[in-house]
């Protein structure tokens, strides 16, 4: 995929599928900002490898969830590139609780995390986006599908995925296309809020038709094409990328 001369944010792109998806972006040749909240250590890291592919690349630490550090993200953009090219909504918090134990905090934490950040971003990002410009969020099939533990998460989930289909009406005027990239289960740090992890990945694999789970890489692979201009007359769907885990 060619990226040249554009210019890529990845929310929590500092490990996992946003890291991967960072650097197929700047393996294209796009200048990309990742952001983080936790851990600088990561970054540091992901910094270097991003920027080994001859791009500009640098860290913005906010906590997702806090609306109030947002902007400051894309104004940095403005002021360092003039402009944003592709927007990657894929940074994910949730705690992992059944339905009826959801309390006011869990809900909060997911939907701000989650599914307000990303509807804030595009708000945000809008502005400084030119024609031909691509979202895309990272969802799961717990929007749609019951996960045991995944209850605020899915929820929030679900919301991302409505929210690209108003956005993409929206923002075609713009030639903007804003699409999802639903996972099945990948090996990541994210999987070990659930208790059984290890078990759930042995399930998962026995289950999917390829008997393994997919990879960081996988993922971003799809991110790449909808971030690309070759996914012009792709708008407002959520992709599902699961190695046929769904139909079994
Ligand atoms: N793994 C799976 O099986 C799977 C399947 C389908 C979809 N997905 C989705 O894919 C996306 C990435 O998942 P992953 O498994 O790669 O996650 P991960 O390995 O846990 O990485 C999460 C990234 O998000 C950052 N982050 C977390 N909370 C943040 C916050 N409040 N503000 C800013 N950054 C934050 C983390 O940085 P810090 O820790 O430094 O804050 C890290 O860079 C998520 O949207 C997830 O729901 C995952």
């Amino acid at each position: 995929m060619d990226f040249k001369g554009k210019t890529a944010f990845v929310s929590g792109g500092t490990r996992g599928i946003g890291l991967a998806i960072a650097e197929t972006l700047a393996k294209g040749g796009a200048n990309v900002v990742i952001n983080f909240f936790r851990s600088r250590n990561s970054a540091d890291e992901a910094i270097e490898k991003i920027k080994s592919n001859g791009v500009e690349c640098y860290a913005h630490r906010a906590n997702m969830g806090k609306a109030e550090q947002l902007a400051p993200i894309f104004d940095k953009i403005k002021k360092k590139f003039g402009k944003l090219d592709i927007l990657i909504s894929n940074a994910a918090l949730g705690t992992y609780s059944s339905l009826l134990e959801v309390d006011d905090k869990a809900w909060q934490i997911a939907m701000d995390t989650n599914a307000r950040a990303f509807l804030r971003c595009i708000q945000l990002a809008v502005p400084i986006m030119p024609e031909n410009s691509r979202i895309v969020a990272l969802t799961s099939i717990g929007s749609s599908s019951y996960i045991p533990g995944y209850a605020s998460i899915g929820i929030s989930k679900a919301a991302i995925e409505n929210i690209v289909k108003y956005a993409a009406v929206e923002l075609a005027p713009k030639k903007i296309n804003v699409n999802c990239v639903s996972g099945g289960f990948i090996a990541t740090d994210s999987l070990k809020i659930f208790p059984n992890f290890e078990y759930m990945l042995k399930e998962a694999s026995a289950r999917t038709p390829h008997k393994r789970v997919g990879t960081p890489q996988e993922i971003a692979n799809v991110v790449a094409f909808l971030a690309s201009q070759e996914s012009s007359w792709v708008t407002g769907q959520t992709i599902l990328a699961d190695g046929g885990f769904r139909l079994t």
